[in-house]
């Protein structure tokens, strides 16, 4: 018996060693490796990385440098020339030699050196109202918008929605135009998805798909589903006649005071992607309503001079 207890209490000894023996190798690996890690941190670069280093970043400058001289240093002039499309730039810039500097920038911003669709990105609110929806900004299957509300009738035909802002400021221009004798009535305005769906494919049997892509949205790719657009007419006419309309040009220069632009203006079809249309309206606020008024520019233009990513 006492034997038996002995050899117990020897192996007991033997693992309590081998124990402490692996707690002081970790120890000491621990300690080398953090010491390793500290020099290598808090240990200066040696003087040739340095120099090497700096002579990349010239390297890399001048490379950058001559390739803006291509542009005639666009970029130190133009305040939304944008880095990351500078070899888009020089590319648009080769087959559209006669266009200035500037307008190669713009048009590159809005993405016309590729076809419409190509490359398209899904967009994204910027603010409660800013969002661009076009050929190349698409929405998403399942998106609808927040606080969707519906129109009086006294402006709109039955269950016209927009979103809460654009609805307010919709309803108050449409009755301060009715005051001054302008009947303003809203035909078209949130539309789903799914109805995109049905009425894309409408058109499309229609027109064929060519001529459909010139006048409606695809699905995704309609404004009508962010909640801030509108299609108006007179009560009178069909809205395909709204730009032969005292209206329209009660429009024309009050729209904006209410946060409105007219988003398919005539000759700005290649901008847009879309033929002219006098009836289509899109909320974005007063200040940018204003500035796009008072610059004669189109949402894609505004978009593609302010640094909005
Ligand atoms: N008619 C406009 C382009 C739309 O369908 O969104
Ligand atoms: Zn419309």
């Amino acid at each position: 018996m006492a034997k038996v207890k002995k050899k117990k209490l020897k192996i007991k000894w033997k693992n309590f060693i081998i124990f402490i023996i692996i707690v002081f190798l970790l120890c000491f690996l621990l300690i080398k490796g953090t010491t390793t890690i500290y020099k290598f941190i808090t240990t200066p670069k040696p003087e040739k990385e340095i120099k090497e280093e700096k002579k990349k970043e010239e390297k890399k400058d001048k490379d950058l440098d001559s390739e803006y001289k291509k542009l005639d240093y666009i970029n130190k002039q133009i305040d939304y020339f944008r880095e990351e499309n500078l070899q888009r730039y020089l590319k648009y810039k080769e087959s559209n030699s006669k266009l200035d500097n500037k307008q190669i920038v713009i048009d590159v911003n809005i993405g016309l050196d590729y076809p419409y669709y190509e490359n398209a990105k899904e967009s994204k609110h910027l603010n409660k109202d800013y969002i661009l929806v076009n050929k190349y900004n698409y929405l998403t299957k399942d998106y609808v918008p927040n606080n969707l509300e519906t129109i009086s009738t006294t402006y709109a035909r039955s269950g016209m929605k927009l979103v809460k802002d654009a609805k307010e400021a919709y309803e108050e221009m449409a009755k301060d135009a009715k005051k001054e004798g302008y009947t303003l009535i809203a035909m078209s305005s949130y539309r789903s998805y799914t109805y995109q769906v049905d009425l894309y494919n409408r058109y499309v049997k229609k027109d064929g798909k060519k001529a459909a892509d010139t006048y409606s949205g695809r699905p995704g790719y309609s404004e009508h589903q962010t909640g801030l657009a509108i299609d108006v007419y007179n009560g009178a006419y069909d809205y395909t006649n709204f730009g032969k309309t005292k209206e329209f040009l009660w429009m024309q220069k009050n729209a904006h005071k209410y946060g409105f632009i007219l988003r398919f203006p005539e000759g700005k079809e290649k901008e847009t992607g879309y033929q002219y249309e006098s009836w289509h309206y899109r909320y974005v606020g007063k200040k940018i309503a204003k500035e796009i008024y008072e610059n004669d520019i189109t949402l894609e233009e505004y978009h593609a001079t302010h640094n909005i990513k």
